[in-house]
């Protein structure tokens, strides 16, 4: 028994970004899980379908009988092309959509202002900025129409706050935000829902990343201190989708314990 309800989320339809690993991977089996389906999209489509083999196995194994259908979709959210056509690679069981999860985003490097390659700039703002905003059009009218849905944007802990060698991310994320809230402001007077998830360090493949395959440097990011870590991060993405329909959970920003801010944190142990 759970102490808090997720049988909202039985037979709904969630699409969910950047599956393939870290937060959005925990958050497709922890949907499929609660009974939900689960389109999972993202470039790498082998890792997808191991994520989507784990949708099943977790589904299964919950013994909820609603849910249970799932599909892998190749998706580069930094394509536009790609996102317009998403809808053409969905099965026809799944082309409803309940609830969105824009996870699919990216950080590299910690290059100052002035040293920043064009190209890192240009992709980042192109999948955690435009690719999010695509997405979200893509599906908006289809929520408009039917007065139903639930965008959850992965925001950061990096949209609050900037620091130094954060230059874009930050950007990219404050962006995120502000285009959250035009969505909340926009869409008041719909039972349409928008969140902001804004988390502070988990440790996924995000670092690994962002030091350009460096696993020695990404370690270091969180040395002597708990990271949080992609399950922690699903479990909230799930909760807020299961709240009673008239509840919006607008941001939930969520730290590890020992983390203050973007740059105050304590690693000295306990
Ligand atoms: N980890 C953190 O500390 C942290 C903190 C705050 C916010 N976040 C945010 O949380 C989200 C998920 O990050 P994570 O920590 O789970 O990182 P991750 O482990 O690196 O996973 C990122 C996911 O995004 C996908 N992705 C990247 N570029 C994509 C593209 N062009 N098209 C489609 N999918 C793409 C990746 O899949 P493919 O490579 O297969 O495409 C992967 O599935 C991001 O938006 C990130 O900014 C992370």
């Amino acid at each position: 028994m759970s102490v808090f309800n997720a049988s909202r989320l039985q037979g709904k339809t969630v699409l969910v970004t950047g599956a393939s690993a870290g937060i959005g991977a925990a958050t497709a089996v922890l949907f499929a899980r609660a009974g939900s389906n689960v389109i999972l999209a993202a470039r790498r489509i082998e890792q997808l379908k191991q994520v989507e083999q784990s949708c099943v196995a977790a589904h299964k194994e919950s013994g909820v009988q609603a849910g249970g259908k799932f599909a892998a979709v190749q998706l580069d959210v930094g394509d536009r092309q790609q996102i317009n056509t998403l809808f053409d690679r969905v099965p026809a069981n799944l082309k409803t959509v309940d609830i969105l999860v824009n996870n699919a985003g990216f950080v590299l490097g910690m290059e100052r202002v002035g040293d920043i390659a064009d190209a890192d700039y240009e992709s980042m703002f192109q999948v955690n900025v435009f690719g999010l905003i695509a997405v979200t059009q893509l599906l908006l009218k289809d929520f408009k129409a039917r007065n139903a849905g639930h965008i959850i944007n992965l925001g950061s802990i990096a949209g609050r706050e900037p620091y130094a060698g954060g230059g874009i991310y930050c950007a990219t994320k404050h962006a995120l935000r502000s285009f959250t809230g035009t969505l909340l402001r926009e869409l008041v007077n719909t039972n349409i829902r928008v969140t902001e998830v804004q988390p502070g360090m988990v440790e996924t493949e995000f670092s690994i990343i962002r030091f350009r395959g460096d696993k020695s440097l990404a370690d270091k990011v969180y040395e002597g201190l708990q990271p949080l870590v992609a399950e922690d991060i699903a479990e909230e993405i799930v909760w807020t989708a299961s709240r009673p329909p008239h509840i919006n959970i607008a941001e939930l920003y969520v730290l590890p314990v020992n983390q203050a801010s973007a740059t105050i944190n304590y690693r000295g142990g306990k």
